[in-house]
C-alpha cells in the first residue's frame, strides 16, 4: 500500500497517491455569480452576491467565479468582499486577455490570494474563426501572443490561473492545440474549453477532451475544464461527456442560470455524478443536502422561480400524485425514486394529494395527521376526498382533517 505523497512509477511516468485519488475528483466551478448573473433578469446587488457566495461555500463548491472585476466598480467591490469573507472555496474573477482586466481581477482577488486560501484569475480570449474575424479582428498569431501575455501577467498576481478559449468548440483542432499549448507554457494551471454557444454534442465533446488529454504537450500538468451552455438543452449531457473524456472541472450554475438558455445546471451534474457513481466512478465534494435550499435562495434573490418540473430542485422533482406511483413509493421509495429527497435537502413528505391519488396515500396521510381509520371510514373519506379533489388542484392536510371531522369546504 502507498502512503499519501508516496511515488508510484509505471511506464516511465511517476504519480503519487494524491494525484491518483484526485483524478477521481471532479472540481465544481460555480459561475452563478458571473455567467449566471450576466443573464437578463438575474443581476444581483453586492449584498445579494455575498449572501449567495456564502450559500455556495456552504454547498462546498471548489471554486466560485464571483464576478467580472473590470465590468463595474460594484462588481469589483463584490468580488473583493467575497474574496475576504469566503474561506472554504477558491474565489475567482473573470478577465479578458488585456492588462486592465487582468490587473482589476488581480486586485479584486487579492484578499483571498494573500491569505493563502487561494484566489484565481480566469482569463479568456476567443479562438474560433467567426470570433477572430468578426469580433476580435485579430490574426491567429496575435491571439496566441495576447493569450501568452495575459497569462504571464495574471501569474504575477496568483499561481492559480485559468485560461479559456472562448468558442473553443467551433475552433479548428490544430489551432486549439496551438493556443492551449502556448497557454500551458505561459503558466495556465486550468484549461477551460467552453461551448460558448451550446452547439456541441456528447460524442463530439468527449472526443475533443480525449484529444486534449492525449495530444497536448503539458496536458499532465493542468486540469481540463468543461463550460457548456444549454442552447440545445444538452449542457448537462455534454458536461458529463466531457468528464468521460478527461475533464476534471465542470463549470456550472445553480438552477442552470446563465447567458441565453443558461449554463450547465450545478444540481443536475452533481446529482448525476453522485447517483450514477457506478457508471462514472467519480465524485465531487459537494454537500448535496444543501442544494434545495441554495436553489430556493437564488430564486428568491433574483425573483425568478424555479419551474415546478425542474430536475432535482423543482417542486415536483420528488412529488408523486398518481395512485399507482404513490402506492409504489409507500411500499418502497425506490420504485419511483432514483435519489433520496433528503440527499438534496427536500423534505420526505412529498406525496401530493390530488384527483390521481389512491386510497393508500390517503390512508397514509390520515395516519400522519393522527387518524386511525377503519375500512368503512376510509372508504367514505375516499369518496368525499375524490369529490373535493375534482374541485381543487391540490388537497391539503387541513382539507383532509376537515373531511375527517365532517367540516370540509364543499361537502
Ligand atoms: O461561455 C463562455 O465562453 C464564457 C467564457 C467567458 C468562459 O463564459
Ligand atoms: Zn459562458
Amino acid at each position: 500500500a502507498l502512503d499519501d505523497g508516496q511515488e508510484l512509477s509505471t511506464q516511465g511516468k511517476s504519480f503519487n497517491l494524491t494525484d491518483i485519488i484526485m483524478t477521481n475528483h471532479v472540481k465544481i466551478f460555480d459561475t452563478t455569480l458571473r455567467d449566471g448573473e450576466q443573464a437578463p433578469g438575474f443581476s444581483m446587488t453586492s449584498g445579494q452576491k455575498l449572501k449567495m457566495a456564502k450559500a455556495l461555500e456552504g454547498l462546498g463548491v471548489d471554486i466560485m467565479e464571483a464576478g467580472f472585476a473590470a465590468a463595474s466598480p460594484g462588481d469589483f467591490e463584490a468580488i473583493k468582499t467575497i474574496a475576504t469573507e469566503v474561506k472554504d472555496s477558491i474565489v475567482c474573477s473573470l478577465a479578458r486577455c488585456n492588462e486592465g482586466d487582468i490587473r482589476a481581477s488581480g486586485e479584486a482577488i487579492k484578499p483571498a490570494a494573500k491569505s493563502g486560501r487561494g484566489g484565481r484569475i480566469h482569463t479568456f480570449i476567443a479562438t474560433s474563426p467567426l470570433h477572430r474575424e468578426f469580433k476580435l479582428k485579430m490574426s491567429m498569431d496575435e491571439i496566441v501572443r495576447r493569450a501568452t501575455a495575459g497569462i504571464e501577467l495574471a501569474r504575477q498576481y496568483t499561481d492559480d490561473v485559468e485560461f479559456s478559449c472562448e468558442d473553443a468548440i467551433r475552433t479548428e483542432r490544430d489551432y486549439l492545440k496551438r493556443v492551449v499549448e502556448a497557454a500551458i507554457k505561459a503558466g495556465a494551471t486550468t484549461i477551460n474549453i467552453p461551448d460558448t454557444v451550446g452547439y456541441t454534442t456528447p460524442e463530439e465533446i468527449q472526443s475533443l477532451f480525449e484529444f486534449l488529454a492525449s495530444d497536448i504537450e503539458g496536458a499532465d500538468s493542468v486540469t481540463f475544464s468543461a463550460h457548456c451552455h444549454d442552447d440545445l438543452g444538452l449542457a448537462v449531457a455534454n458536461s458529463l461527456a466531457a468528464v468521460r473524456g478527461g475533464a476534471r472541472q465542470v463549470e456550472c450554475a445553480l438552477n442552470g442560470i446563465g447567458e441565453r438558455a443558461g449554463n450547465c445546471a450545478l444540481e443536475e451534474v452533481a446529482m448525476a455524478l453522485r447517483t450514477r457513481k457506478d457508471f462514472f466512478g467519480l465524485s465531487t465534494q459537494l454537500k448535496t443536502e444543501g442544494l434545495y435550499g441554495a436553489s430556493k435562495l437564488l430564486a428568491t434573490i433574483t425573483g425568478n422561480p424555479v419551474p415546478r418540473n425542474k430536475a432535482i430542485v423543482g417542486k415536483n422533482a420528488f412529488a408523486h400524485e398518481s395512485g399507482i406511483h404513490q402506492h409504489g413509493v409507500l411500499a418502497n421509495r425506490e420504485t419511483y425514486e432514483i435519489m433520496k429527497p433528503e440527499d438534496v435537502g427536500v423534505s420526505t413528505d412529498n406525496l401530493v394529494l390530488g384527483k390521481h391519488s389512491g386510497r393508500a396515500a390517503l390512508k397514509n396521510r390520515a395516519e400522519t395527521l393522527g387518524f386511525e381509520l377503519g375500512d368503512n371510514q376510509l372508504q367514505s373519506l375516499f369518496v368525499k376526498f375524490k369529490h373535493l379533489a375534482d374541485e381543487k388542484k391540490e388537497v391539503f392536510d387541513a382539507d383532509i382533517e376537515a373531511l375527517i371531522l365532517g367540516e370540509a369546504v364543499g361537502e
